[in-house]
């Protein structure tokens, strides 16, 4: 028996999540614990959602809420997701948390003062308009290597490099689009480079990994790793704990990863708990800490993270990372801000948990991106129907009528009781070595195995022919149900409990498989359906309803899109003619934030007099467009019909900047 400390990367509370990232993080994550705890292993499994972070703030502007009530909203969402998946988090927490920001403050205050951490003056980029420093991704321009217009300060997407915002031609603010200043700030960088050779013989010696995350690292350390600021200029995050720093956060990725340990240090906080044990989890050499995290945070756990546990010297490192690529739908990525793919939760509102956890279990994305689509699904679902529950059906049935619902008094099949005892150590070294798809592959087959014996060795036929051969196949088919309600578990954990109450079991260890769990004359429970069939047609009503927003029919918008739109309260300052345009009026709109040009058709309808000073409805974050020479930032909203146009009029204590929704 040894300890093991598991988490799920953590995910931002700042939208519902979906099946690609249960299918990454969380879903093998469980399937792990579930077998490592009915192995008896000491393990504790933590998790909880990261709240900091600017995109957070930007969704609260949308939606006209604070940061604080978005995380709210999201956290318990995701929580509530998680459990109703049965995700067995030990502990589920978030960042938010006073206990979370000391831990990572306290973090911070050590490696800066063990030399990891020193503080830089830069140049940053900061928007007169938004009033805000621009993260590096909220910077857009043209690319310096391809001429690509749509660079971001980080990354251009068209070509790969990894830019530096100051090194992007015409720089514009990927918020409002207008132009941002450099300012001198002062930040706090990580010192990388001093890790570089520990973390190249550390990860040399980390044979076992999976190859796709030890070829990332490899190509990080071959690039030569670099200082990175970990401190930010914005005021939702963990503030930094030093007078000269007021106004600045920690970086989100730097104390989000501290987040698990806050998260096992909170596991321990709570009533009847020992408050230090969490160091048995976190700094005993002999645990072993696995993280499950989906591709795109390889850089974080396997470079990031070790690196300021080993800065800190007296903490766990990773055992292993299994890190998964991506779940695609029907070929497309998941997404839920394009509108493609399937929410946890919208799954749950039509179907139960385990159909879907053996569908994406079977198609793991462990070694490459997999594929969902609910033709696949149908199939796993049925197969589920089936095979494991039709065996499952059938050998309780039979005993129902024949043998009174007890077990019946006879040995069991010894070919059969051996293959389960293969199979159960085959699954148990394949989850060992975080192989689930095959793990659950053979899982079915046993099940498929116990059909073939129940159509071959026909007990509706011994029953008269030779009674005592049909007792046997009946208490071995009863066994072996057993046996599937112990491997099955960790993959189908609801199901399996429905078997054992069938069976009239109580919880079972993973040594159980393939033990005579039934003994001669034990009473069982009624039979009940595990799974029910799917229907030819049922991908269609599916795929119709999944379809990106594009090839949704007009009238459907996502609410989350509808958020997308930033509707205000403007004020009209000027109006003005232009130039050969009948009915085009050049607008300088006040909306709080700045003044905007909007060129509206409202020459027919309103005099100039009439627009003056008016308050008006105006749509702000439409890509602008050039009309009769003039650039236009905006809308105006106006209602049209038979009775003429209207501009729609915000009630008149409103004031500018105000938002609509
Ligand atoms: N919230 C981030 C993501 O979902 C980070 C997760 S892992 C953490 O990608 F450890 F950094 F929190
Ligand atoms: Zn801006």
């Amino acid at each position: 028996m040894s300890r093991y400390m598991v988490t799920s990367a953590l995910p931002y509370a700042n939208g519902p999540l979906h099946l690609g990232h249960l299918a990454g993080a969380y879903l093998p994550a469980d399937i792990y614990v579930r077998f490592m705890r009915m192995r008896e292993h000491d393990i504790l499994f933590c998790s909880g959602t990261d709240e900091h972070g600017v995109p957070i703030t930007i969704t609260a502007e949308k939606m006209g809420i604070t940061p604080m009530e978005v995380v709210d909203l999201y956290h318990s969402i995701i929580a509530d997701d998680f459990s109703r998946f049965g995700i067995s988090f030990d502990n589920f927490s978030r960042t938010t948390r006073p206990e979370h920001a000391e831990f990572a403050q306290s973090v911070f205050l050590d490696l800066l003062e063990k030399g990891y951490i020193v503080p830089r003056n830069m140049k940053q980029f900061y928007c007169p308009s938004c009033k805000r420093y621009l993260p590096d991704r909220y910077i857009n321009g043209t690319c310096p290597k391809c001429g690509s217009e749509d660079a971001r300060g980080d990354q251009c997407e068209s070509c790969g490099t990894w830019t530096e915002p100051f090194e992007l031609i015409n720089p514009r603010c990927g918020i409002c689009g207008s132009t941002p200043e450099a300012r001198e700030t002062k930040h706090w960088f990580l010192l990388l480079d001093r890790f570089q050779q520990w973390l190249e013989g550390w990860l040399g010696k980390q044979t076992d990994w999976k190859p796709n995350v030890l070829k990332y690292c490899n190509s990080w350390l071959g690039d030569g790793l670099r200082e990175r600021a970990i401190t930010r200029d914005i005021s939702w995050g963990v503030p930094v704990p030093l007078k000269e720093a007021e106004g600045k956060v920690l970086y989100v990725w730097f104390e989000a990863v501290l987040g698990y340990i806050s998260s096992t240090r909170e596991y321990f906080s709570k009533a009847g708990k020992e408050p230090d044990e969490w160091k048995k989890y976190w700094q005993d050499p002999d645990t072993r800490l696995v993280q499950f995290i989906g591709k795109d945070n390889i850089v974080f756990h396997c470079i990031i993270e070790p690196s300021l546990l080993h800065g800190l010297g007296n903490y766990t490192l990773p055992w292993n990372v299994p890190a998964n690529e991506f779940l695609n739908i029907s070929g497309r990525k998941f997404s839920t801000s394009r509108g493609t793919g399937i929410g946890m939760g919208d799954y749950l509102k039509h179907f139960p948990p385990d159909p879907m956890r053996y569908a994406l279990a079977v198609n793991s994305p462990e070694t490459r991106d997999s594929d969902f689509s609910w033709t696949e699904y149908r199939s796993r679902n049925n197969e589920l129907a089936d095979v494991l529950g039709n065996f499952v059906n059938r050998t309780l049935k039979f005993t129902a009528s024949k043998f009174d619902g007890k077990v019946p008094d006879a040995a069991t099949d010894e070919a059969l009781h051996a293959k389960t005892v293969e199979t159960a150590g085959e699954v148990a070294s394949l989850l060992e070595s975080f192989k689930f798809k095959k793990a659950v592959a053979l899982a079915m087959d046993l099940a498929r195995e116990g059909n073939r014996y129940f159509d071959t060795h026909k007990p509706w036929k011994s029953l008269k022919t030779d009674p005592e051969q049909c007792a046997v196949t009946v208490a071995s088919c009863l066994n072996l149900c057993a046996s599937l309600a112990v491997i099955f578990e960790p993959f189908i954990p609801f199901s399996a409990q429905k078997i054992r109450k069938m069976l009239g079991l109580e919880n079972l260890k993973w040594s159980d498989a393939g033990r005579v769990l039934l003994e001669p004359g034990h009473s069982l429970n009624r039979a009940e359906i595990l799974f029910s069939k799917l229907e030819e047609g049922f991908e269609e009503v599916m795929n119709e309803q999944d379809k990106p927003a594009e090839e949704q029919p007009a009238s459907l918008v996502d609410f989350e899109d509808f958020l997308k739109i930033e509707f205000k309260v403007g004020r009209i300052l000027s109006v003005e003619d232009i130039k050969k345009a009948k009915k085009l009026y050049k607008i300088q709109v006040d909306t709080g934030d700045m003044v905007r040009t909007v060129v509206a058709g409202m020459k027919p309808y309103y005099t100039k007099e009439q627009l003056q000073d008016r308050l008006v409805a105006v749509v702000c974050n439409l890509k602008p467009a050039k009309l009769c020479g003039v650039v236009s930032h905006g809308m105006l909203m106006a209602s049209d019909g038979e009775s003429g146009v209207f501009l729609v009029e915000p009630g008149p204590d409103a004031k500018p900047g105000d938002t609509i929704r």
